[in-house]
């Protein structure tokens, strides 16, 4: 209950709060150019959207982890739990750990990994920009 209500005020939040990180910034232009490619009517990327990526219990991965939340949690702004090795996780709201997203090699390897696990595919590079955009309001 109170979890919800944490969830709903979170979300009535103004998302698009941008801390200024050039690595990161270039890795979202790399997407955004990717996305551009491949659907010309690309304009912007969506927190909605990635936070609905987020929260998805999608099905065709590993039954163990359906959803992003399996091991990062419903709260960003959290530590998480690896579902598969019960290991630790660092928050992945950007607000929270301001290195969140300024790896490219760290960033396309766990997508990878990670979309895999839940969704049984890779992600495409909207949902990647989609994603990092909601952490970034987070
Ligand atoms: C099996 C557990 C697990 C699931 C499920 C999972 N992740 Fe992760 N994720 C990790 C681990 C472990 C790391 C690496 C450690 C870290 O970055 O703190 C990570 C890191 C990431 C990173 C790198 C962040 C950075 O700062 O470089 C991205 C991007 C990511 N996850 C996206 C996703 C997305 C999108 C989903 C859902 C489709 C998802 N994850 C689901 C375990 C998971």
């Amino acid at each position: 209950m109170i979890r919800k209500f944490i969830l709903i005020a979170a979300m009535t939040v103004p998302t698009l709060t941008f801390a200024e990180e050039p690595a990161r910034d270039a890795i979202l232009a790399d997407y955004a150019k990717q996305a551009g490619q491949v659907d010309t009517a690309f304009t912007r990327f969506s927190a909605e959207r990635g936070e609905a990526l987020f929260r998805t219990d999608w099905v065709g991965g590993d039954p163990r982890t359906p959803s992003c939340t399996s091991c990062h949690t419903d709260n960003p702004r959290g530590p998480g739990r690896n579902a598969k090795t019960g290991r630790p996780i660092d928050p992945v709201a950007v607000s929270v750990n301001a290195a969140r997203f300024t790896n490219r090699d760290d960033v396309e390897k766990q997508f990878g990994r990670d979309c895999k696990s839940v969704m049984g595919r890779a992600c495409t590079a909207l949902e990647k920009g989609d994603y990092i955009t909601f952490m970034m309001g987070q």
